[in-house]
């Protein structure tokens, strides 16, 4: 019996991720080392998460209209935008693209993608209510199927002139995410990825909220790990190349405490109402690192 009960071939057999390779040119070595850690004790996921060059093409296939939607944001949102016509906009782009926005009626969501702007950490709902002023800071997250695949990042945008304050916000947050990145090595742990994320929003003065995190991607739209930005390095699933997995914190200029008492079931705010921030990116851990995906 493995680590993760999937049946191992066969060395002259085909692997089992449907290279048509045998196993021993391919994952053999790769799964002795995950089996070897997992008796030593190792957070080990199963292989069934680990995804095939084939699962990446797919997936890279869904990205480029994640990255497009958002990119084709990023020319038109500003002052007097409304967060419903972001959500049209995203909607048209994704059916010109062969794509549906992977938010929509997820889990009972109304809308194509989450809009929120100042001190709403999350899930905030486009509406034509919602204007964009100056001084905003609105986070823009984007979440597409194309194929079968799944893809999904989120950016910041500075609506008109934004105070120092929330501009500093916006740029650490954006910095998190890079460290966080910096840290995938494969055979490292999910917890340095955490660790490196929460020391540059930490040391800046802010908070990371607690109840939200990143999650694998691909086949699904959240897969196995959650990937939490409060851990410690060293501890957690170990890092594998083929894992896809999300990056995605949400900082808070106040408090780490969140409100999830909007009666409309998504909108999550901070409980001081302070601003909050989140940068998201997508990636695939490879031999000798990582590869972005979706940004
Ligand atoms: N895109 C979000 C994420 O990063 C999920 C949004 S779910 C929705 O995981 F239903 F609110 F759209
Ligand atoms: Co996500």
């Amino acid at each position: 019996m493995s680590f993760d009960g999937m049946e191992t071939p066969g060395r002259n057999d085909e692997c089992w991720c449907g290279s048509g390779k045998k196993y021993k040119k391919c994952h053999l070595a790769n799964d002795e080392r995950m089996e070897d850690l997992a008796n030593q004790g190792f957070e080990v996921l199963p292989r069934t998460l680990l995804k095939s060059a084939a699962d990446i093409e797919g997936i890279k296939y869904s990205a480029e209209v994640n990255v497009g939607s958002l990119d084709y944001v990023a020319e038109h949102i500003g002052v007097g935008t409304s967060t419903e016509e972001i959500d049209q906009w995203v909607y048209d782009y994704c059916i010109a693209h062969d794509a549906i926005p992977a938010d929509l009626n997820y889990e009972g969501f109304p809308k194509s993608v989450c809009t929120s702007i100042n001190e709403v950490v999350c899930h905030g709902i486009p509406s034509p209510d919602d204007v964009l002023k100056s001084g905003d800071i609105v986070n823009v997250d984007m979440s597409t199927i194309r194929n079968g695949y799944f893809s999904d990042s989120s950016r910041m945008f500075c609506i008109g002139e934004v105070s120092d304050e929330a501009r500093r916000l916006v740029e650490v947050t954006r910095a998190s995410v890079q460290a966080g990145l910096a840290a995938v090595k494969p055979w490292g742990f999910l917890g340095d990825v955490s660790a490196a994320v929460n020391k540059v929003a930490t040391d800046a003065g802010y908070t990371v909220v607690r109840e939200f995190g990143g999650h694998g991607i691909g086949l699904e739209f959240h897969e196995d790990p959650w990937v939490g930005f409060n851990e410690k390095a060293g501890t957690g699933p170990v890092l594998v190349p083929g894992m896809c997995f999300t990056i995605e914190p949400m900082v808070n200029m106040g408090g780490q405490e969140i409100d999830m008492s909007d009666p409309n079931g998504w909108t999550v705010r901070t409980a001081d109402g302070k601003p909050t921030a989140q940068w998201e990116v997508q990636l695939v851990v490879t031999e000798t690192g990582y590869e972005l995906i979706s940004w």
